[in-house]
């Protein structure tokens, strides 16, 4: 028993805890409502891009003509790593995408001009860079690990299709483009997530960007957050056959375990960003003659409905895995690519907790042995 007298709560996974203020980041998880500074996630989906959320994150308003071609232009001028990045790489290519991710990233510390830099502008700066560098280590990483070198940038191609540019070697279809860019503005900023709040938990030390976001990396690799795309399509494979959903989430249960892509911490409506990726699925399974993907899908949305009243819906990793895996892309690519999305939001998270810095440094209630003696080794 803890010998401190004050009443003591423990919110265990901090659950329900407000830390501290955002202005970029609106969620209502009862509602199912996202909002990036004030403009719904549904409107951004629909009209905006990469670059122009990106933009909206970083300065907190949306730019005018001028100001995105500015931005644009920096983004394209940031594509580029330095050589011993690629040797990096090549040295651990054999890991996960994320471990290979999260050891670049790293490593780009060691070469960034600004790496202890951290007043706003200097973040900002590396936050771009970092927002044209992390895709480009995704994409060098999957030619490097198949025996193949790297695919130069292409200019002329906006962010996300410059990615799949990248990553396959062709110019990608303008739908296929279309949809990555999609899948980026949706998972471009989430609040206090795991990986944001690690962040700035770094942050809070006064480390730099590049450290809160390799830390931030290796948070989104768990499958309770970024990983859980890739679980969704493995589920999707195991299951093969829209009869056998209602099986296999009765068998999940009954072992207690979670059925991947449904459930969030926060939302207890369904996550208002996974409509945009059901649409990409229901179109693409269809398109590319393979229905029984979206099939499967919908008949474990239809399994899972008596947990939807105790607040547990799809998440936007549901559907997201399944555009992933129709557009040939690898599995373990997945959340790598929820991390391309990301930068933005980590950077954004990361300049906010140093403009008003204190370090995050919680307690927990000691509930171990009495005070005892110390035994010499002799006498155990
Ligand atoms: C995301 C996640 C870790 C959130 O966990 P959490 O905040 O602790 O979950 P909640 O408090 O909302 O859980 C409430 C109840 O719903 C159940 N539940 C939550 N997610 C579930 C899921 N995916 N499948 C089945 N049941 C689930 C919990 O077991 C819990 O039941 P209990 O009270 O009987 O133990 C969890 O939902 C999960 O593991 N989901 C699968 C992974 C995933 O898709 N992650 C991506 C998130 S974007």
């Amino acid at each position: 028993m803890s010998e401190i007298s004050e009443k003591i709560e423990i919110h265990r996974g901090l659950k329900g805890v407000y830390f501290d203020r955002s202005r970029v980041c609106f969620i209502d998880g009862r509602a199912g409502e996202l909002r990036y500074c004030g403009y719904t996630i549904h409107d951004l989906a629909e009209n905006s891009t990469f670059e122009e959320t990106c933009y909206l994150l970083m300065y907190g308003e949306l730019p005018r003509r001028a100001e995105l071609e500015a931005f644009s232009a920096e983004l394209k001028a940031a594509r580029s790593l330095p050589a011993p990045i690629y040797e990096v790489i090549r040295a651990v290519k054999d890991a996960h995408p994320m471990d290979v991710l999260r050891t670049a990233v790293s490593a780009l510390a060691a070469f960034d001009p600004e790496v202890a830099d951290n007043s706003r502008e200097a973040t900002l700066r590396k936050g771009i860079r970092l927002s044209s560098q992390v895709p480009m280590i995704v994409a060098a990483h999957e030619h490097l690990r198949n025996g193949r070198e790297p695919v130069a940038p292409n200019p002329k191609l906006g962010h996300a299709a410059n990615f799949l540019y990248m990553l396959k070697g062709t110019e990608p279809s303008a739908d296929a483009a279309k949809l990555m860019e999609l899948d980026l503005i949706l998972h471009a900023e989430h609040g206090s997530n795991a990986s944001a709040f690690t962040a700035r938990v770094v942050a809070g030390t006064e480390a730099n960007l590049h450290a809160a976001m390799t830390a931030a990396v290796a948070a989104l690799s768990g499958p309770a957050h970024g990983g859980a795309a890739e679980n969704v399509m493995r589920m999707a494979q195991e299951i093969g056959d829209p009869a056998k959903a209602a099986d296999y989430v009765k068998a999940k249960r009954a072992k207690r375990e979670a059925v991947m892509g449904f459930g969030h911490r926060v939302y207890r409506a369904e996550d208002p960003r996974a409509r945009h990726m059901r649409a990409g699925v229901e179109r693409l399974s269809r398109e590319m003659g393979q229905p029984q993907w979206y099939q499967i899908l919908e008949a474990l949305v239809a399994a899972m409905k008596p947990y939807a009243r105790l607040g547990v819906n799809v998440n936007v990793d549901f559907y997201a895995g399944v555009v992933y895996y129709l557009n040939g892309i690898p599995a373990d690519l997945f959340v790598p690519i929820f991390a391309i999305g990301r930068v933005p939001g980590w950077t954004v998270q990361v300049l906010e907790q140093f403009e008003n810095n204190i370090l995050i440094r919680p307690l927990t209630e000691y509930n171990g042995a009495a005070p005892r003696s110390y035994l010499l080794i002799e006498q155990r």
